[in-house]
Formats: C-alpha cells, sequence, structure tokens
C-alpha cells in the first residue's frame, strides 16, 4: 500500500460475481394450466416469461451457497482465509431461527467467520452490500462474501395468481474486498431508506412473534407472502427515481452519463417507468426478469451477473436500486470492474 493510502479508510471493491438458478423451469404457460391466468396477461402486466423453482427439499442455503461457490471462483479464492465475513440477504431463511449464512460459511469451508443475515426483503442485497463496505472500512474484515438468496416458492399461497405469476427462486452473490476508491469496482455513494408505515402492503401475516402459529388457529393463520401490488408499484418507480438520482449527483454523473442502470427486478412496467422518470433511455436500464420473474434479495446479484455476461465493460458507470417490504429501499452508484461471473 502506498504511504499516502496508509491512513484513508479503505473503499469496497467488488472482486467476484456469480448466480445459481435451480434447473426447474415453470413458463407462464405452467402456470396458466392450474390458475386463471395466462401468458398474455403476464407478459403485457409484467414482462415476465418464466421464472425458476427450486425442487421441494431445496432450502434457501442451498442456493445460496451455489452462488457464493461461484463468486468465490470468479474472485480466485479459496480455502478458509477466503474471505472474512459472510453476510446472507433473504426474506426466505431456511428457517426462522438461526440465521442461514452461518450455515452457508461452513458448507462453504469459510471456517469460524462472522456471518449473519440481512432481512430487508427486496432491497436486501443493497442493504447487505453497505453493511460490508462498513466492515471494510472499519478495519473489522478485509473481504466479506454478500450472497442474496430466496426460495420464494415455499412462502407463495399456491392459489394467488397474483404472486405466483411474479416470484421465483434464486442466489447471487459477489465478494467485496478491502481497496482504493478510485479503482474500477469501487463502491461509490450509496442511499439507503425506509418507510414502516407501509409494513403491511408486504408481509407474510403469520409465523412471527406478531402473530405466531401457536396462537393463529384455524382461518386466521396466514403463513403465506401477501403483496398490495398496486399501491407498491407507485412508490417502487418513486422510490427507486428519487435515490438513483441522489447517487448519480454525488457521484458527479450526469444521468445521462450513467451507463447501466440495474434495477430491482420487479415488473418491466416498474423499470421502464424508472428509467423515463430520471431521464435514461430505456434501453439502458438492464433487464433479466423476463426469464427469472422477481427473485426479491437475488434480483441485484442475479441481474448483475447476468449483465456482466452481456452489457456490463470495465469502466462502465453502474447505478443499482431496489425497492422492497418494509418498506425498503436504496442506490449505490459504482464503477465496473474487470470481473466475470464464474
Ligand atoms: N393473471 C390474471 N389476472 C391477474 C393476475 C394474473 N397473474 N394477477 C392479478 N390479476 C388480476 C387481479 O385479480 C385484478 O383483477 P380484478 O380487477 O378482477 O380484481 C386485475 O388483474 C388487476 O390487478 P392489479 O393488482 O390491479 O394489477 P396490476 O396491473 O397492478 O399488476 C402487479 C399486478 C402485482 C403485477 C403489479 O401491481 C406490480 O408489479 N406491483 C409492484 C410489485 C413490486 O414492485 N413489488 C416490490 C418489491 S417485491
Amino acid at each position: 500500500m502506498a504511504p499516502d493510502q496508509r491512513h484513508r479508510t479503505p473503499a469496497a471493491v467488488v472482486c467476484g460475481l456469480g448466480g445459481f438458478l435451480p434447473p426447474q423451469v415453470i413458463t407462464n404457460d405452467d402456470l396458466g394450466r392450474v390458475l386463471d391466468t395466462s401468458d398474455t396477461w403476464i407478459r403485457s402486466r409484467t414482462g415476465i416469461l418464466r421464472r425458476h423453482r427450486a425442487e421441494p427439499g431445496t432450502a434457501t442455503s442451498d442456493l445460496a451457497v451455489e452462488a457464493g461457490r461461484r463468486a468465490l471462483k470468479s474472485a480466485g479464492r479459496d480455502g478458509e482465509d477466503a474471505v472474512d465475513a459472510v453476510i446472507v440477504a433473504t426474506t426466505t431463511p431456511d428457517r426462522i431461527c438461526p440465521a442461514t449464512a452461518p450455515a452457508v460459511a461452513w458448507r462453504l469451508g469459510l471456517g469460524t467467520v462472522p456471518a449473519f443475515d440481512v432481512g430487508a426483503v427486496c432491497s436486501g442485497f443493497l442493504y447487505a452490500l453497505v453493511t460490508a463496505r462498513s466492515l471494510l472500512a472499519s478495519g473489522a474484515a478485509r473481504s466479506v462474501l454478500v450472497i442474496g438468496a430466496e426460495t420464494y416458492s415455499a412462502i407463495l399461497d399456491p392459489g394467488d395468481r397474483s404472486t405466483l405469476a411474479i416470484f421465483g427462486d434464486g442466489a447471487g452473490a459477489v465478494v467485496v474486498r478491502a481497496g482504493t476508491p478510485d479503482e474500477p469496482g469501487a463502491i461509490g455513494p450509496a442511499v439507503l431508506a425506509s418507510d414502516g408505515s407501509g409494513s403491511d402492503l408486504i408481509s407474510v401475516p403469520s409465523g412471527g412473534s406478531r402473530d405466531p402459529f401457536r396462537a393463529a388457529t384455524g382461518d386466521r393463520a396466514d403463513p403465506y407472502f401477501r403483496m398490495q401490488g398496486k399501491q407498491v408499484f407507485r412508490q417502487a418507480v418513486e422510490r427507486m427515481s428519487e435515490c438513483s438520482r441522489q447517487v448519480a449527483e454525488r457521484s458527479g454523473w450526469p444521468v445521462e452519463e450513467v451507463d447501466v442502470l440495474v434495477a430491482h427486478q420487479a415488473n418491466l412496467r416498474i423499470l421502464q417507468a424508472v428509467a423515463d422518470r430520471i431521464g435514461m433511455p430505456r434501453e439502458r436500464c438492464h433487464v433479466h426478469l423476463d426469464r427469472v420473474g422477481n427473485t426479491a434479495a437475488a434480483s441485484i446479484p442475479l441481474a448483475l451477473a447476468d449483465a456482466a455476461g452481456e452489457v456490463l465493460r470495465p469502466g462502465h458507470r453502474v447505478v443499482l436500486t431496489a425497492f422492497g417490504g418494509g418498506l425498503t429501499w436504496g442506490a449505490i452508484a459504482l464503477t465496473w470492474p474487470d470481473v466475470s461471473p464464474a
């Protein structure tokens, strides 16, 4: 390290990337055979053509381990010392207790590193990435594996066409290491926010301490994921537009100079509305949801892994943004590193 850098706060630099999708594919027509829905409705209202589903018995940690292994390989790291910490962002942990991350770290052979979950629903990956950056900035870690992993099929109501059409299973991961703010891959300005007054708009009503299963009897217990789609839609557009603009501005980038927007893959109409609102050509907003649906906390790292093989080039100015249950939202600006997904 050069002498003038010795006392600087380390930046978080992305140095590895990986994604994993369970092999089973569910098309819109597959859904149309069991529910009152159609390819035409789903395609025109959401832009989604298909999604992946984990086989029964496959848990979030299984997907997280695969994505984590690929990100470590992409970063050229292995063994017990590969990273100093593991963070898993998920809405669908293997169990309510304990957290999923320790099992993932152990199965990846990462020794006894600190490992914990972050819960911010579809914004979870951005929350986890900013948390990792803080670990690096404080010197508590020199490298962190950050995974977004979800098995939404485990919490969807098999009779609810409005959520079954949208959500998919999968996992994505990045490795971040301590570095300098001016190198490609360095995470720049970030915004995180929440508004708990909207906590009922996206929720799993029963099974937590508010409505434990032992007290929720008969018809009252609702263990499934519920979303007020219409109200969420409007807020998702407003919040992601607002914070994307903020991080671009704090980076000194006019929006027209942002090369790629990787937004939470909730709905194609939302992505287009965000691009329109911030004044960015729609084609710069990467679209991955057509093939995977909304994978919640896994959405951004999976979209990054997809974009890295297609449109992202080293040095590109990238804005990541997400919105989800909580309500929570956020954005991060970064320059793209010379990294390929494994
Ligand atoms: N197939 C056919 N009809 C469907 C359907 C499906 N898969 N899903 C919903 N519908 C129906 C509804 O039942 C409703 O019927 P009704 O008018 O008879 O009651 C009608 O379509 C309109 O429903 P609505 O919820 O108003 O549709 P929408 O155009 O808002 O689209 C979403 C629904 C969920 C796709 C959309 O609201 C959305 O994407 N919301 C945001 C999701 C999001 O950003 N989440 C944040 C992070 S997860």
